[in-house]
């Protein structure tokens, strides 16, 4: 049986005209690029978060959603990647943080695992070749247990690094085989074995030296944390980094973002007011 709806929509339609649809989409789009402009110009006058930590949820609801594979949904997530880098630095941001892989990603089916890994790889490289990465000197780092990747993907990722290590203005972190947690463990094995050798004494360990030891080690804390999908927590994203970090959760999965939803997310976020518990 049709809904009551669904009939009306559809007498809607036949009333319709066909050439109103093209008219419509035009007047959307105008509307949509009109109000990109005024929120861009608005925030650009704000403050900026100076490090930004992107949790990139949702890409295989989406691709099931959308009738595709789950790795096309992977796919189409390092696209929008891509895309929100460039609004990043456009906007001035100076580092961002993105959470490519956790270390249960890797418990995933073993297919999508080796794709995950074919695709960080394919990301990698193009990292390598393009030419925004360069043109805003973006030194570019992977933080996590590297040893859990396949032998050609870390080859790729030492490439990365090695190249754009000179590179100061920009930083481009990819957390990869990573957790929060597992961090923490690594930072206090270091710890204890240079404590054993007498190379650190027991009180030169507190928040400052033991920031040292982590994965993030000279950069500074994230001051905006964004997750998209609907799920609002971290996942054990960035654990220790992000004690005062601001957290913005998005009820859209993450290759749908547009660029308003992002510029939502930095409008609300210099509109909180950070005490840091002072
Ligand atoms: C989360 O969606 C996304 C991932 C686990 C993988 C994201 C990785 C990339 C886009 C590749 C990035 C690579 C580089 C080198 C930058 P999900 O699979 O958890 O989706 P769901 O929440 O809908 O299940
Ligand atoms: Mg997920």
């Amino acid at each position: 049986m049709v809904s009551k709806d669904r009939m009306s929509q559809t007498s809607v339609k036949k009333l319709k005209p066909k050439f109103i649809a093209p008219i419509q989409n035009w007047l959307e789009g105008w509307v949509y690029r009109y109000y990109e402009r005024r929120l861009n110009n608005s925030v650009k006058g704000g403050k900026m978060p100076r490090h930004i930590g992107l949790i990139l949820d949702g890409n295989r609801r989406w691709a099931r959603e959308a009738g595709l594979e789950p790795i096309h949904g992977h796919e189409f997530g390092f696209e929008k990647l891509k895309e929100v880098l460039k609004w990043c630095w456009e906007l001035g941001i100076d580092a961002v943080t993105i959470y490519a892989l956790s270390t249960e990603n890797l418990e995933r089916p073993k297919e999508e695992v080796r794709q995950l890994f074919n695709l960080a790889e394919k990301g990698f490289r193009e990292i390598l070749e393009n030419e925004e990465i360069h043109k805003n000197q973006v030194r570019v780092r992977a933080l996590g247990r590297l040893d859990l990747l396949s032998e050609s993907l870390n080859a790729t990722i030492r490439e990365a690094s090695e190249r754009t290590k000179g590179y100061s203005k920009k930083k481009l972190n990819v957390a990869i085989a990573y957790g929060g947690r597992a961090e923490i463990i690594d930072a206090t094995r270091t710890i204890a074995r240079a404590v054993a050798s007498g190379k650190l004494k027991l009180e030169e360990i507190d928040e400052k030296s033991f920031s040292r030891f982590l994965y993030t080690e000279g950069d500074e804390d994230p001051d905006l944390i964004i997750r998209t999908s609907g799920e609002e927590r971290l996942s054990g994203f960035l654990l220790w980094q992000s004690a005062y970090s601001e957290f913005y959760f998005m009820d859209i999965y993450w290759p749908e973002l547009r660029k308003i939803d992002f510029l939502r997310a930095i409008r609300t976020f210099q509109q909180r007011q950070r005490r840091f518990g002072r």
